[in-house]
């Protein structure tokens, strides 16, 4: 026997437990979203096209007939062998509609030779206008973090996931990750550092390749591994500079990170 529900009562019901606002017509699956994500990591990291690439030719970003846009971002970022090439493959890089909004691709800022790497989520209005990551509001944040255990921008390389910025500060969506990894995954590579920072839980999940929230994933020593890298990067995940602007009481926890981060530093030194 069917029972006829009232459609003010689902609603009522929907109000009740929290939901707003619609985000779209049809329902969308985030668990199978997040699983496409996570094999299209494990598959750039698993299965490297080959380095066909002659030095001191650039990489064409032509998609190969076919390949889903993470493939191709992969088959591009491992042909690339130099962080000049790789910025070149991503400006020229068309398998992500996220691009034509952005004014312009963000690739990185600081030193590539420095022993620490700091990855972000995204460029945001300032960094789109300027070309550089973290130059907005949470980067003078971060600037002040990274000064408190001796760190500045000549001691630190800084890139983000994603280089383009989504319209209107959105978080970047689970697909739009996936397609930027293997182009990260390859700047990690070819900057070789000795620690990396993950800043947030859009960076710490998909290079963790994690199913975990930042709470859980921040202030505990993990492993970067890839096939392009000659050891394993030690990785500490922390609050993205954003998040402890909008919420002060977690610069707490943010402070024991960083001082993990200088006490593995000062212990690589000796
Ligand atoms: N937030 C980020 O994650 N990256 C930036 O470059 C700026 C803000």
């Amino acid at each position: 026997m069917q029972t006829w529900v009232d459609p003010h009562d689902i609603l009522r019901w929907y109000l009740d437990a929290g939901v707003d606002e619609t985000i779209g017509e049809t329902p969308v699956d985030r668990y199978a979203v997040s699983q496409r994500a996570q094999q299209a990591r494990l598959t750039a990291v698993q299965n490297p096209p080959p380095a066909t690439m002659r030095p001191g030719v650039a990489p064409v970003a032509a998609a190969p007939q076919g390949k889903a846009p993470s493939g191709v971002a992969a088959h591009i970022a491992a042909e690339c062998s130099t962080l000049a090439e790789l910025r070149t493959a991503l400006e020229k890089f068309e398998g992500l509609a996220l691009k034509q909004a952005a004014a312009c691709t963000v690739f990185a800022d600081g030193n590539p030779e420095a022993a620490v790497m700091c990855i972000g989520e995204a460029p945001g209005q300032e960094e789109d206008r300027q070309g550089l990551p973290f130059v907005g509001t949470s980067g003078k944040l971060l600037d002040r973090m990274l000064r408190s255990i001796g760190l500045d921008r000549s001691t630190v390389y800084i890139t983000n996931v994603v280089p383009w910025r989504p319209p209107a500060n959105r978080k970047p969506t689970l697909d739009e990750v996936a397609v930027c990894l293997p182009f990260v995954s390859r700047h990690i590579e070819l900057v070789d550092p000795q620690l990396l920072i993950l800043l947030g839980g859009t960076a710490a999940s998909a290079l963790l390749a994690r199913a975990e929230g930042i709470n859980r994933l921040r202030g505990r020593w993990f492993e970067f591994n890839s096939p392009g890298l000659p050891r394993p990067v030690p990785v500490l995940a922390t609050f993205h500079p954003a998040y402890l602007l909008r919420t002060p009481e977690a610069k707490r926890d943010a402070w024991r990170d960083l001082l993990l981060i200088q006490k593995k530093l000062a212990a690589g030194r000796h």
